[in-house]
C-alpha cells in the first residue's frame, strides 16, 4: 500500500511518518511519500533525526501543494491509495500579521491537492483540520455537527479548506474523504514558536516566558492538550475504520489553563514565577477550546498518553536532550 503525506516535514506530519514507518499497528509493507515545500516550519532534519531518511519505504519530494501541474505529476508517478493532508500554514499569530500565505496554502493548496486526488482516483483522502474551526466555548464541548465559528484568520482558512474538501468530495466523480479536527498537539519536534516548545526552550536558557495576561484574565485561557502520538494513532485509526464523508474530533481529554501549564514548566525547571512576562492578549484570543471525543470513542479508539504531568516532564527532558534540533530555530 502507498500513502502520500503532505507537510511531512512539519511537527505532526513528521511524527505521523515516524508512526507509519515504525508502528506494528501499520502494515510493514506500507510505502510513504512525503510532499513538503520546506517552509520555515518544515525541516528535513526531523526525519533525519528520527533515523528514517534512508528507510527504503520512505521517499521525499520538495513541492508546493498549490501547484496543480507538479501535484498531478506526483499523483501519476507515485499512485498513492491514501492521502494524509497535513500541509498548512499553522501559526495563529503569523496569520494575524499577514493572512495571505494562509489563504494560499490552506485554501487554494487544499483545493489543488484534493481535486488532483480525485482525478488520480485516490481511494481515501484524510484532511487534517483543527478544533479552532469551532471557535471558543465557555462550557460543554463541541460535537462534530456543531456550527463552525472561526475567529482568527488561521482558523477561518482551515474552515474554508474543509468546505473545499466537501465540495470536491461531493461533486462529479466524488472523492472518499474524512476530516479530522484535533485539539492542541504537544510533543517532540514542534517548532519553538508555539506555547510549549517556546516556553520550554526559553526556560532551558533561564529566559522569561511571554504569557498572555490581563487583570481580568491572568492566563486563564483553556486549551485541551493532545499528545502528538495519540493524534497520529487516531488519524491512522480513522483512516482505517472511519466512514466516508464524516468528521471526527480528536480531543486530548486534558484541559488546562495556560497559567497551569506555565507553572508545570516552571516547577520542572525549578524556576520562579518572576520569569512570567505578562503580555497583552491578542485580539480574538479564544478563551476555551473543547471538543467531544464520543464519536471517536464509539469507533473504538482509546488514548494512550493521558498522563499529562508525566508527558510534559518527558517533553521538557526531550528538549533538554536535543538542543542541536531546536537551537538553530531560535531567533
Ligand atoms: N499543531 C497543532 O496543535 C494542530 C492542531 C490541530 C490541527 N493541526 C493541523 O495539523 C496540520 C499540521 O500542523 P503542524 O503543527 O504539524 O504544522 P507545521 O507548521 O509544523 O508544519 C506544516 C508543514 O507544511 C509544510 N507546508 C506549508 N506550506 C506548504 C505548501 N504550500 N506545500 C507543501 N508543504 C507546505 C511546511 O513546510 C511544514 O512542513 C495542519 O494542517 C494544522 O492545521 C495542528
Amino acid at each position: 500500500m502507498k500513502v502520500l503525506v503532505t507537510g511531512g516535514c512539519g511537527f505532526i506530519g513528521s511524527n505521523f511518518i515516524r508512526y507509519l514507518l515504525t508502528s506494528n499497528r501499520v502494515p510493514s509493507n506500507l510505502q510513504v511519500k512525503n510532499l513538503d515545500l520546506m517552509t520555515y516550519a518544515g525541516r528535513g532534519k526531523n526525519i533525519e533525526h528520527m533515523n528514517l531518511a534512508n528507510n527504503s519505504r520512505y521517499s521525499f519530494v520538495k513541492a508546493d501543494i498549490c501547484d496543480p501541474v507538479v501535484v498531478r505529476g506526483i499523483y501519476n508517478s507515485f499512485d498513492p491509495e491514501v492521502v494524509f493532508h497535513f500541509a498548512a500554514e499553522s501559526h495563529v499569530d503569523r496569520s494575524n500579521q499577514n493572512n495571505a500565505p494562509f489563504k494560499t496554502t490552506n485554501i487554494l493548496g487544499t483545493q489543488v491537492i484534493a481535486e488532483e486526488a480525485k482525478h488520480a482516483g485516490v481511494s481515501r483522502f484524510i484532511h487534517i483540520s483543527t478544533d479552532e474551526v469551532y471557535g471558543s466555548i465557555k462550557e460543554g464541548s463541541f460535537l462534530e455537527s456543531s456550527t463552525l465559528n472561526p475567529t482568527n484568520p488561521y482558523a477561518e482558512t482551515k474552515a474554508r479548506a474543509e468546505e473545499e474538501v466537501r465540495k470536491i468530495g461531493n461533486s462529479g466523480l466524488g472523492l472518499d474523504y474524512i476530516i479530522t479536527r484535533s485539539a492542541n498537539n504537544y510533543g517532540p519536534y514542534q517548532f519553538p514558536e508555539k506555547l510549549l516548545p517556546l516556553f520550554i526552550t526559553n526556560l532551558i536558557d533561564g529566559k522569561p516566558v511571554p504569557l498572555m495576561w490581563s487583570e481580568k484574565n491572568p492566563g486563564l485561557n483553556v486549551r485541551d492538550w493532545l499528545h502528538v502520538e495519540d493524534n497520529c494513532r487516531a488519524i491512522w485509526y480513522v483512516s482505517q475504520n472511519g466512514n466516508a464523508g464524516e468528521v471526527y474530533n480528536i480531543p486530548g481529554d486534558n484541559e488546562r489553563t495556560n497559567i497551569d501549564m506555565t507553572r508545570k514548566l516552571l516547577y520542572y525547571f525549578g524556576l520562579p514565577e518572576e520569569l512570567i512576562e505578562k503580555v497583552p492578549h491578542r485580539s480574538s484570543h479564544d478563551f476555551r477550546y473543547s471538543i467531544s471525543g464520543d464519536k471517536l470513542k464509539a469507533l473504538g479508539f482509546k488514548h494512550e498518553h493521558l498522563a499529562l504531568d508525566h508527558e510534559v516532564n518527558r517533553l521538557c527532558s526531550w528538549y533538554e536532550n536535543n538542543p542541536e534540533w531546536w537551537r538553530p530555530l531560535k531567533k
